[in-house]
């Protein structure tokens, strides 16, 4: 039975400390069966799914394989889906997803496992789609099927609209499911139109059902899917009712859960300063009336009454989270100088501080707390912008042939050419022809990778300027995992740690600007703050580090909720119109293909847009009425050593 709290919730789910938490659990259960059928002389029906969710449940059965000789030998595994149009041996199939990230590491016979074939002709795919499903019927129906989630919703590709009893099928992706596998491909042109998928009925057969949801970018559609009344445009809500069906999320997909989200709601809670302050805000936020003339009744008819008994009177109250509420503003970021600091978010001394803010690519920075870095800078302290990878993934083939023909114009213009070595027009040109003769998201070549990160370096540059941030303050780590990689396919190792602690022992910051702890772990945000936290294991007995804060920004086009708001950095109109021209700067993060959605906004209007509604959220509980607003939350240093 459902405990009080999770009353509203109509799949159980479990919030783990972490993905790889989950992960361990759910590999645990499918080796324990794995065991179990072997001992039973049976066969295993498991049904995969691939995307970044299922990554940590992978790795951690092939350790089982090798480590602890689970063999895999009585498994047979079929996939949720595969991209049409795209043959076994394409880059982002999911055949070879699947065989490079489980089957080729684990003893499975081949025969056993089955992907949905991506190179089929459109009069081959009904006769393909029934042998599939009767292929699953044949083997003794799905034993165990996990699932990751899209953000429309989506299980396997089976988009909005799909319904309860479809089966496998030939599928159009929304296009929010191809714009979040632009990334993959290389481009959003690149990314196929349909897909073969299993259908919800298909996945509903199965015995076992697990779904599995990383990050705060899954966190509303996860209370959708939990919450919401089951409903074809939300596939995954099909899950309810499912008499084997658990959902296994980590604490930031779990966040917009009634029993995270409003606890008081559901439960008795344990009040402590931040709930508190999160309950006050919210109700200020409900009954729309600023904090100061919230009354006994506002508190009582919205299931606040026990934070009354708690910490009552309403006017004390009141009080308490006006006036934290009031000291986390501050134009002095990094402290002011001589100044009581008692309630101020940051302390006044040493001043001036060094600073390191540091971004998972080169934008982030400007984007995400341009106009803090700007005052920091400008009050004087010392600021270095840190950029862990060069982002060169992420810039279009157009923009490096522009710079690729630059090069060959200036040298036309100043005679280059000297000696006997390539001359830069020829090295341009050759690096143009790989560009040209690249086939769809095949991988570029080592020479195209560092003309698109110099195009990221340009830019971060150019943006900086227009902040007055000294350009030789910016750092470039280039960090090897990213060099190496491909989107979801990131191997971080001791070298990558390296490079950040040897930066955290050069710099020995009073403060640290840091984002990605939200991120989904596989993602390069997410990637960088897990290196950021072990650089910080490895120089944590240094005695600098204990006079160091870290303060977290949230992510591009976002900002932290009121509540988990530590310090707030009011923008001015100037300050403002200053740091949406240099997000500008950012060619390369400009959608290539704005005709495809009418909604779909720019990074400098979500930028502008999302700075104007912080202020406007302290504007409205009472606070003073500012035009934009950055904000930070603190992060304990031992929870950093902890995550
Ligand atoms: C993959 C699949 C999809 C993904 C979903 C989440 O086989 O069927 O439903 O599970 O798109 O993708 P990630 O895990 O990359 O966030």
């Amino acid at each position: 039975m459902a405990r009080e709290e999770e009353q509203f919730e109509r799949i159980p789910t479990h919030i783990c400390r972490n993905s790889e938490e989950a992960a361990s659990t759910v590999a645990g259960e499918i080796a324990a069966l794995i065991h179990e059928r072997a001992k039973a002389g049976r066969n295993v029906v498991l049904g995969l799914a691939t995307g970044s969710t299922p990554l940590p449940v992978y790795r951690e059965l092939v350790r089982l394989h090798k480590d602890m000789g689970l063999s895999f030998r009585n498994v047979i595994t079929f996939n949720l889906d595969e991209y049409f149009g795209l043959s076994d041996d394409h880059p982002e199939s999911y055949h070879q997803f699947m065989w490079e990230r489980l089957f080729k590491h684990v003893d499975i016979p081949k025969d056993n496992v089955h992907v949905p074939s991506g190179t089929l002709s459109r009069s081959e795919v009904y006769a393909f789609c029934e042998s599939y499903e009767k292929a699953i019927e044949d083997a003794g129906g799905l034993d165990y099927q996990i699932l990751g989630i899209g953000r429309t919703g989506h299980i396997g590709f089976n988009e909005p609209g799909s319904t309860r009893d479809s089966i496998t099928r030939l599928v159009t992706l929304d296009s929010l499911t191809r714009l979040d596998a632009a990334r993959d491909f290389l481009g959003e042109a690149n990314v196929p139109l349909y897909a073969i998928t299993m259908g919800v009925g298909t996945i509903l057969k199965a015995r076992k059902l697990v779904l599995m949801a990383w990050g705060q970018s899954k966190a509303s559609v996860v209370q959708a899917a939990v919450e919401g009344k089951p409903n074809e445009n939300l596939p995954a809500s099909l899950l309810q009712g499912h008499p084997d069906v658990r959902f296994f999320v980590d604490g930031t997909a779990a966040e917009e859960l009634i029993r995270v989200k409003l606890p008081w709601l559901v439960g008795t809670v344990e009040w402590d300063p931040r709930t508190i302050r999160k309950a006050v805000l919210w109700l200020s936020n409900t009954v729309k009336k600023p904090i100061l003339k919230l009354q006994e009744s506002d508190y009582n008819e919205n299931g606040l009454g026990d934070l009354l008994i708690h910490s009552g009177p309403a006017y004390d109250l009141n009080i308490i989270v006006f006036n934290q509420t009031q000291h986390t503003i501050t134009g002095w970021p990094g402290g002011k100088p001589d100044a009581d600091d008692s309630h101020r978010p940051e302390r006044a001394k040493p001043f001036p501080k060094r600073v390191l803010v540091l971004s998972a690519e080169p934008h982030e920075d400007i984007l995400c707390m341009g106009g803090t870095a700007h005052r920091l800078k400008d009050q004087g302290s010392e600021v270095t912008l840190a950029y862990m990878t060069s982002g060169n993934l992420a810039v279009p083939d157009n923009l490096a042939k522009q710079t690729l023909a630059l090069m060959t114009e200036l040298e036309d213009e100043m005679a280059f050419t000297k000696g006997d070595g390539p001359s830069l027009g020829q090295f341009a040109e050759v690096i143009l022809k790989s560009i040209e003769e690249k086939k769809d998201s095949e991988a570029d070549s080592e020479s195209t990778r560092r003309i698109k990160g110099f195009v990221r370096r340009n830019e971060a540059r150019d943006a900086a300027r227009i902040l007055n941030i000294d350009t030789d303050s910016q750092a470039f780590l280039d960090l090897p995992f990213y060099e190496k990689g491909r989107y979801r396919n990131f191997v971080a190792s001791d070298e990558d740690v390296d490079a950040l602690a040897k930066l955290l022992e050069k710099e020995k910051p009073h403060q640290i600007y840091i984002s990605g702890g939200l991120a989904d772990p596989g993602s390069v945000a997410g990637v960088c703050y897990r290196l950021f936290c072990e650089a910080i294991r490895r120089v944590k007995r240094l005695g600098w580090v204990k006079d160091c804060r870290v303060w977290s920004y949230r992510g591009v086009g976002q900002e932290w909720p009121l509540f988990e708001i530590d310090m707030a950095v009011p923008l001015s109109p100037g300050e403002l119109a200053s740091k949406i021209e240099a997000s500008f700067q950012y060619r390369s993060q400009r959608s290539q293909y704005p005709f495809r959605a009418a909604s779909h906004r720019e990074i400098w209007q979500e930028t502008d847009e999302i700075n104007r509604s912080t202020a406007e959220a302290y504007d409205a509980v009472g606070m003073a009425e500012y035009e934009a607003i950055e904000s930070f939350k603190g992060i304990e240093l031992a929870a950093l050593l902890d995550s």
